[in-house]
């Protein structure tokens, strides 16, 4: 891997890859649809895709960008099939002209909840227009021979341009605000450094198909609050845990949710560490800069 395309590299995936690649000494190439010193590209928009593959001859791309906003997939389910369905397969045409890899970034949302965690091999049944449009791109980019789609959930890193559920928390804890959490939603949290350089790894060694790169803690999101509360060193008295059924939120959530990782621990003979350990390096973060 030499010379990557990060499509999405302004978004909390997409920018904590780019930083790693160029630790690595990769040349790397983001995009976006706003903002200087990242090439633009939008996955609605054909040309600009063919645009962004001219000018980076990628050997790899990590296709990051994705409409994530569930509850917006939901109110807009053309835009949501446009961006996260039809765009990745665009994306693997232009891969597979170029010979390309490709690896896609894919999520828990594509199982119902009913019976989590789940396996690489689980039969998928999503409940939500993200996640059958994720499904979609998933499928589009599967199509191409060799490519990699990873299966990831509830990414959370310092970082103070993403909206993720600990950067939520931060900011709810300093401001005095309550903050409601689903207590009924299960899934692995997965720190954001940690999923690229798994990632990065797979993509390097070959690796093709479906992985699931997610933490190794299985647990309800106020779980998850209450271990960053406590890691931070934060009174979690502003955590209020609500049922999903309280929370009036326009999508239907996978409840009992998560990933195995049995088949990235094969393969790369680790797993990513603990989360109360991902935590403290963002406490270390907090503690040093703020
Ligand atoms: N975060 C999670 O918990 C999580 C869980 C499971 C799976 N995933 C998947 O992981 C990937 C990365 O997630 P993330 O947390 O980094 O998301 P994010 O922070 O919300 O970033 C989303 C990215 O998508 C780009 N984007 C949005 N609409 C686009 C469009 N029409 N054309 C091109 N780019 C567009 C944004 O770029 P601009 O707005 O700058 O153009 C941004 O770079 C996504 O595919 C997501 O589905 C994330």
């Amino acid at each position: 891997m030499k010379r990557v395309l990060i499509i999405g590299a302004s978004g909390q995936v997409g920018g904590t890859l780019a930083s790693l690649c160029v630790r690595r000494k990769i040349e790397v190439y983001g995009t976006s649809r706003r903002g200087q010193g990242f090439l633009y590209m939008d996955l609605a928009d054909k040309a600009s895709i063919a645009a962004g593959f001219e000018k980076s001859a990628p050997d790899t791309v990590f296709l990051c960008s994705a409409m994530t906003h569930v509850d917006n997939c939901e109110r807009d389910p053309g835009l949501a099939t446009l961006v996260n369905a039809q765009g990745p397969g665009l994306v693997a045409e232009e891969c597979l002209r170029r010979g390309s890899k490709l690896v896609y970034f894919s999520t828990e949302y594509v199982f119902d909840g009913a019976a989590g965690p789940y396996s690489e091999e689980d039969p998928v049944s999503p409940v939500s227009v993200y996640g059958r449009t994720k499904l979609g791109g998933e499928r589009a980019v599967l199509n191409l021979k060799g490519s990699l789609a990873v299966r990831t959930t509830v990414v959370y890193s310092h970082n103070p341009a993403s909206k993720n559920f600990i950067m939520q928390l931060i900011s709810n804890y300093r401001s005095g605000a309550k903050m409601r959490v689903p207590l009924d939603q299960y899934s692995n949290p997965t720190y954001a450094p940690e999923l690229a350089a798994a990632v990065l790894d797979l993509a390097g060694g070959g690796a093709a198909g479906i992985y699931n790169v997610v933490g190794p803690d299985w647990m309800n999101r106020y779980e998850f609050a209450l271990k960053a509360c406590s890691v931070f060193g934060f009174d979690p008295g502003f955590i209020e845990p609500r049922p999903t059924s309280e929370l009036g939120q326009s999508a239907p959530r996978p409840l009992k949710a998560g990933l195995k990782t049995g088949k990235l621990v094969k393969r790369l003979g680790r797993g990513l560490p603990p989360t109360a350990e991902s935590l403290a390096k963002i406490a270390a973060v907090i503690e040093q800069y703020e």
